[in-house]
């Protein structure tokens, strides 16, 4: 079959072939852990999941799945306002809520879902969203979805002065929401959200954190960013994801007044136009809530192997992000040789992602280091000391 679009596919997936840009899936043959079993290599140390705190293949989230898919079944079968809804989504958000110290919260498939379809839902004319550059590209696109009449601006990273510029010049409109990420997942550095909460006071806006990379990772007790910094009770809207360290398996939300989360109820269409998170992944939710809830000493322990992690490589003459989040990325320059160090560092044993262009900016590629609470020291040692064999040898 001969036909333009095709055709164009192929052309541009060959340029990305013969660039070294070209990304291939890598096949697990193991459940998600500190050390998995990839075909084609063995086993090899994981440091690119988002399963910070070790709960991906933890026996009593799995049991409890197990147990809510013998009593409801595998699939909802439908979307929340037909007939979606489980006693176990009603629990779920319930503890969503009571973590975050939100009146309600809301489940969406994904934090994608919650994030696309969010902003859409709860805005009208006139209506300002202010969001840092490098947010998520969720919320990139969920704000992207907004009506015409709503006005967006993008501030510049963590900006504290252009953020302010931008509340004084819409101060007249009808509202005014500040977007951020907690902890930005490409640089693993946070939002200052003591001083992006003290302007939302000043300016009256509302403050929307998704904190999908800090929750269970940044705070004294894991409750993310917004803990970190001490302003919980000054984040108007929480949204987050069920698929990282609260390892349910996927799913996210949106947290906040009752009004934001039964306004999505009627016009969220994620929520009115896609199936229902299964059972099994809702009651594992709530379960992991519940073990993070149940040891904040894992969430220190984690806080520490990334911090000594990022400290060991700076010994090694290495040049970490600064930062206090499980992200550690190490730039290195072009995406073609993020990819080929990647290539190289899984040949010795070590998982890491390569990420270049589109998704950080042409020349920052970088190797993105996510740290869990299940590595070891001597994991983290290696990989440490690999990373800086194969950086000397590119010098
Ligand atoms: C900041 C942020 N928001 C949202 C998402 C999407 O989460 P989910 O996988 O639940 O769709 C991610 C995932 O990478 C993320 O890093």
């Amino acid at each position: 079959m001969s036909n333009n679009l095709i055709d164009r596919l192929t052309a541009d997936l060959a340029t990305a072939e013969a660039a070294g840009t070209y990304k291939r899936l890598k096949i697990i043959e193991s459940p998600i852990g500190h050390r998995i079993w990839l075909e084609g290599k063995g086993e090899v140390t994981l440091l690119s999941s988002n399963d910070y705190l070790g709960l991906a293949n933890d026996p009593e989230v799995i049991s409890t799945a197990r147990d809510a898919l013998l009593s409801y079944g595998a699939s909802t079968a439908s979307v929340r306002f037909i007939c979606g809804t489980q006693a176990v989504h009603q629990t779920l958000e319930a503890d969503l809520a009571r973590f975050h110290g939100t009146e309600a919260s809301l489940t969406y498939s994904s934090c994608w879902a919650a994030n696309t379809g969010l902003f859409a839902a709860i805005t009208g004319a006139g209506d300002v969203i202010l969001s840092d550059e490098l947010n998520h590209a969720s919320l990139i696109d969920g704000i992207r979805m907004t009506g015409k009449n709503v006005v967006r601006a993008v501030y510049k990273h963590a900006d504290m002065a252009d953020l302010e510029a931008k509340l004084q010049e819409h101060q007249g409109a009808p509202s005014r929401m500040i977007v951020t990420d907690g902890v930005f997942s490409m640089e693993g550095d946070i939002a200052p959200l003591d001083q992006i909460t003290a302007l939302a006071k000043k300016y009256d806006a509302l403050v929307v954190l998704d904190d999908s990379h800090g929750l269970g990772v940044m705070g004294k007790t894991g409750h993310g960013t917004a803990e970190h910094f001490g302003v919980m009770a000054d984040i108007d809207i929480f949204t987050g994801t069920l698929g990282k360290a609260l390892a349910a398996g996927t799913g996210g939300f949106v947290a906040g007044p009752k009004a934001v989360t039964e306004t999505l109820i009627q016009k969220s269409r994620p929520h009115l136009f896609s199936n229902a998170l299964p059972a099994s992944v809702a009651a594992a939710g709530s379960k992991s809530i519940e073990i993070l809830e149940r040891h904040p000493e894992r969430v220190t322990g984690l806080q520490e192997k990334a911090a000594k992690f990022r400290a060991r490589l700076k010994e090694l003459g290495l040049n970490p992000l600064e930062g206090d989040s499980a992200v550690v990325p190490v730039i290195v320059g072009e995406t073609a040789t993020a990819i080929r160090l990647a290539g190289e560092m899984l040949d010795q044993g070590i998982f890491v992602t390569g990420f270049g262009f589109p998704v950080v900016p042409e020349g920052e590629a970088r190797l993105r280091f996510q740290i869990s609470a299940a590595h070891t020291d001597a994991e983290l040692e290696d990989a440490a000391e690999k990373l800086q064999a194969c950086l000397s040898v590119q010098a």
